[in-house]
């Protein structure tokens, strides 16, 4: 199916543009955000028929909050209705989900669901996926700083004792996940937004205008043709 150069284990998406989508098509904010979130189900399906390990999305950023009050309100009721619509879904495909961000200002419901889906999909090994919600990059590296500090002033690590697997192993997915291989944004924007900053540091990027309710296997599998023809260097040299 693919030239097989590169290996694609794990896949992070930035799913932009369900507003631009839902006003291009006459459609509620609320109804761009549902459409996204059928996408979001639809890719991961894809990705197991792409056999990639693990799939790292973007859902709701930290600076999200500045949204107005009834937008988020709604995002928040997509989450618990998403995890419960595709829960039995979830189980038959084998995919675990884990909710990678903070607690801070999500109500006990949400928290509830969270801890509720990551426990009922915790066997299953597929695929596991990751949704980045109430996150931004730059809290989860203060975050595993602070773990670091106190582990240190506990006594529990040398200062020689800290480096970049360390680190790896504190970042909110836990430990021995590979850093994402490829990340694609949608919607025509060339930015990270403060996803994944400190996983991202070698991955390949892939942006396309497509706004994410569009988002197709298609275009997945061509974004994947092309990152199998690149060349990953790591600041090295290919031997030829
Ligand atoms: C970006 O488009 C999208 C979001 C901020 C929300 C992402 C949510 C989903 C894709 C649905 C799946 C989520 C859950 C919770 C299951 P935008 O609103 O920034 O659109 P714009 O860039 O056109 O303004």
């Amino acid at each position: 199916m693919f030239e097989n150069t590169q290996k694609l284990e794990h896949l992070a998406v930035i799913m932009d543009g369900n507003r631009r989508w839902a006003k291009l098509n006459r459609k509620s904010v609320k109804e761009g955000h549902e459409v996204g979130g059928e996408r979001l189900s639809d890719l991961m399906e894809w990705c197991i028929d792409f056999e990639i390990k693990y799939l790292t999305v973007y859902a709701f950023s930290l600076d999200n909050w500045k949204r107005d009050i009834d937008e988020i309100n709604d995002i928040m009721s997509l989450l618990i209705d998403f995890l419960n619509r595709k829960m039995d879904k979830l189980n038959s495909n084998g995919i675990r989900i884990k909710i990678i961000g903070v607690n801070d200002r999500l109500s006990e419901e949400i928290v509830r669901k969270i801890k509720k889906v990551e426990n009922d999909t915790k066997a299953n090994n597929k695929l596991i996926v990751n949704i980045a919600f109430n996150y931004t990059g730059r809290r989860e590296i203060i975050d595993v700083a602070k773990i670091v500090a106190k582990n240190f002033k506990n006594d529990l690590i040398r200062l020689e004792d800290i480096d970049e697997k360390l680190f790896s192993n504190n970042l909110y997915y836990g430990g021995n996940v590979p850093d994402p291989d490829l990340v694609i944004r949608t919607s025509g924007e060339y930015r990270i937004s403060n996803f994944l900053l400190w996983e991202i540091a070698n991955s390949e990027l892939f942006f396309t205008d497509v706004y994410w309710p569009d988002f197709s296997k298609v275009l997945l599998e061509e974004i994947i043709n092309n990152f199998k023809k690149r060349e990953r260097r790591y600041g090295g040299t290919i031997k030829r």
